[in-house]
């Protein structure tokens, strides 16, 4: 059988979808009937006071998140269905103290062992005698599966397991000879089942004188289980054995197709012993089992006489070993129990077993019990009950409608039911719950589940031959594998609290949470408006990550074991930066040495980058004369940005050969030297420039507008031996005034003078 893993996705979740429907169509009935609890909101119980509608709400989009998601996403019903049809068809129906309940144990603690479970067989009894017939064919493809079981009377012969074959032939009531084929001595002859005892005991006179090898006497009609009785006339050479009224139907169905050949077994198990088998994978920190908290789910392997009890009750089981098997494949701090139980059908006797067996301390130890007992059969009217001894909701309810919510199945109702192996525990303080399929009636209010509970419909295989798989849907075992398989994995799990809150103390809402617990990321979901995400995870050291606005927060390596809290703070806060060279302003000569010195700073998530112009400790850029921006760029480990820029100048080394003030005439020519401390080329004046402008002689403020100076006869900045030289004409008609003359060169520096003009 494949895992899930490998099917599809949208396969899987198209099976929920269909189940929803059904939770849909439900909604209406219930609502007829209510006094049902419609949610198992926390203290919701049918003691509660009134009825509570039923109403199915409005389908719930499905929410699984992160490990809850992870564990239903492999849940496979397939694996149950094979499960299943072991248990049902190759060991078939597995009576309480019969070696088939042995059967059916060891094999589910088979596979529990493969699953790492540590697995123990319980006995316990005797138990009541049982007498019993397997009744197989050797060539023939029986209806219902190859081991049917029919009861055995004690006033007929035990064959042992060798038993007797023949070809069966069929005789009425048996009452007269003309009921008898003339070929009956040697054969297996069936006949009309007959509750008057004489009618019985005259038929099987007549078989037994007409040499018949076995007799089967089967219910004609109707819908019967095989009837157990007696024969007033002993009959100790051949087995006398009861059928069903399926197994009527099957025989003369074959019979009218060709020759049967039948074997029958007839064992009588006098006081026989019980078997339970219990597996137990131990939490991580507690090897010996002694303090970690216990999710056990339970199923009861039994079934009644004649069923081969493929619904009631492989079917928990398959569910059981599919849940076991998801989980083992996790480091748990939780202590995980797989129950399989006998002789439930005996009276909850392998479960009564069971819970005697726990000590107070480990009694004290359980989460609760989640016990699966007919968990999907394809009969309609059935839906997925919750039902427990006293109608009232509880812890291990309540999980199961958390875990139907995730899985956007609203189609869960909780009502009071006794009456199977939920009960022991129940009757032990545990908190426990029955899982089952089931067209349960809750009563008409103003009667509610608690007090009074309601009545049920089972469907027409229920305890009969034909609980066969064709009694089981593989879709309602699907969802029971999410509610039910997904409230014990999230109570298997760690439970915690991921709280995202900003560096000035907010809750932040809406951050999608990410944990790398060894496997790779995993999404958490999101945090809700408290800033709080609930989580379930395995026994790990993990790396949370959230972001929120573009800022991440990291927690690494937390140590996940048991429930706990894991805090993340969001940094929104931008680094600094302090930038001491260049400092804003700052003015370098050509050529200077100058070291670029800045730092960032940020004690919250740490700086990650710091990266400016050059890096800090370098040479500053002074090759170049003008204006330079400098800029440093930080960032912190959350995301957060920030910048910080200076403006410096880097100038010649200038020196004028012309004083601040000088007198002059208009219309001369006024030689401005000057040196640049070298030869900087003559393209070293701003365009635009020299300028001058009127001014007042006495204050200096300016009269008119700057105008472009030129020289005499178009003449430009010349050079020569370290000087440069521009000559400035001035004009005749600013006589008897005072002018500035501004040089502004191409490094930015301006240079001035003032002539007075005669
Ligand atoms: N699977 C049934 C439980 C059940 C309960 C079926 C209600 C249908 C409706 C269980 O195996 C069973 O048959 N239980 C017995 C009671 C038990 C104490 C012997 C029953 O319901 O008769
Ligand atoms: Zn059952």
């Amino acid at each position: 059988m494949r895992s899930s893993l490998n099917h599809p996705p949208l396969l899987r979740r198209l099976t929920i979808a269909g189940g929803l429907a059904a939770a849909l169509a439900f909604g209406t009935v219930s609502a007829a009937v209510g006094g049902v609890q419609a949610q198992g909101a926390s203290g919701a119980s049918g003691a509660s006071g009134a009825g509570v509608s039923a109403d199915a709400p409005a389908a719930t989009s499905a929410s699984l998140t992160g490990y809850d998601r992870e564990i239903v996403d492999q849940f496979d019903s397939a694996n149950s269905v094979s499960h299943i049809r072991h248990l049902a068809v190759d060991i078939g129906p597995r009576l309480n103290g019969t070696p088939q309940e042995r059967e059916g144990a060891e094999y589910i603690g088979g596979l529990l062992k493969s699953y790492g479970f540590e697995v123990t067989y319980q006995q316990w009894g005797p138990v009541s005698t049982k007498q019993v017939a397997k009744v197989t064919s050797p060539n023939a493809d029986l209806p219902g599966g190859p081991n049917w079981q029919m009861y055995a009377t004690a006033s007929g012969k035990f064959t042992g397991d060798a038993g007797v074959e023949g070809h069966v032939v069929y005789a009425g009531t048996g009452q007269s000879a003309a009921d008898f084929p003339a070929d009956t001595a040697g054969k297996i002859v069936l006949m009309d089942y007959n509750s008057t005892a004489s009618i019985r005991n005259t038929a099987v006179v007549n078989a037994v004188d007409r040499g018949a090898s076995a007799v089967i006497l089967a219910y004609p009609t109707g819908n019967s289980a095989p009837p157990s009785f007696t024969l007033t006339t002993a009959q100790p050479a051949i087995p006398v054995i009861g059928g069903g009224s399926a197994h009527y139907t099957w025989i003369r169905g074959l019979l009218g197709k060709g020759p049967l050949t039948l074997r029958i077994a007839t064992n009588q198990y006098t006081n026989p012993m019980g078997t339970n088998v219990i597996g137990i994978r131990h939490a991580v920190g507690d090897p010996t089992g002694t303090t970690a908290p216990i999710v056990m789910v339970g199923a009861h392997i039994d079934s009644v006489l004649g069923a081969p009890g493929a619904h009631d009750d492989a079917s928990g089981n398959g569910v059981s070993l599919e849940v076991a098997r998801v989980l083992s494949q996790y480091p748990l701090d939780k202590e995980l129990r797989i129950g399989g139980f006998g002789g439930e059908e005996g009276g909850l006797l392998g479960a009564r077993a069971y819970v005697n067996t726990l000590t107070a301390a480990e009694k004290a130890r359980f989460v609760g019990e989640w016990q699966m007992d007919m968990v999907g059969t394809p009969y309609e009217p059935a839906r997925l009950w919750a039902l427990t001894p006293n109608g009232q909701s509880n812890f291990v309810v309540q999980e199961a409608y958390d875990a139907a919510a995730r899985a956007g199945f609203d189609g869960l109702r909780n009502c009071r039911l006794g009456q199977s192996d939920h009960q022991a525990f129940y009757d032990v303080g545990i908190p426990s719950s029955l899982f089952i399929w089931l067209d349960y009636r809750p009563p008409t209010p103003p009667a509610v589940c608690g007090p009074t509970g309601g009545s049920y419909v089972t469907e027409p295989e229920y305890h009969r031959p034909t609980d066969t798989m064709d009694n089981i849907s593989p879709e309602r075992l699907q969802i029971t594998l999410d509610v039910v398989g997904g409230a014990v994995a999230h109570n298997a799990l760690n439970a915690v609290t991921v709280s995202a809150i900003s560096d000035a103390d907010q809750p932040v809402a809406g951050a999608p949470v990410r944990a790398d617990c060894g496997a790779g990321p995993r999404d958490l979901g999101k945090t809700g408006a408290d800033g709080r995400l609930q989580a379930v995870l395995p026994h790990a050291t993990c790396d949370f990550t959230t972001t929120a606005e573009g800022r991440t927060a990291t927690e690494r390596g937390v140590s996940i074991a048991g429930d706990r809290a894991v805090k993340m703070t969001v940094d929104f806060t931008k680094p600094t930066i302090s930038l001491t060279t260049p400092a804003d302003g700052a003015v370098f000569t050509l050529g200077t040495a100058a070291t670029a010195s800045y730092r960032c700073d940020d004690n919250l998530s740490g700086v990650a980058t710091c990266t400016g112009t050059v890096p800090d400790g370098s040479p500053l850029d002074t090759s170049a004369v003008g204006f330079h921006e400098f800029t440093v760029k930080a960032a912190d480990n959350a995301g957060n940005v920030a910048d910080r820029k200076a403006t410096y100048q880097v100038v010649y080394p200038w020196h004028a050969y012309f004083p601040e003030t000088m007198d002059g005439k208009a219309g001369s020519a006024v030689p401005i030297k000057f040196s640049l401390g070298g030869d900087r080329g003559t393209d070293v004046i701003a365009s635009g420039y020299p300028v001058s402008q009127p001014v007042t002689c006495d204050t200096g403020k300016a009269t008119g507008p700057a105008e472009p100076t030129s020289g005499p006869g178009n003449s430009k900045l010349g050079y020569d031996d370290g000087q440069y030289n521009y000559v400035w004409k001035t004009d005749r008609g600013w006589s008897d005034s005072c002018r500035q003359f501004e040089l502004k060169l191409d490094d930015g520096s301006s240079h001035l003078t003032t002539i007075r003009l005669k």
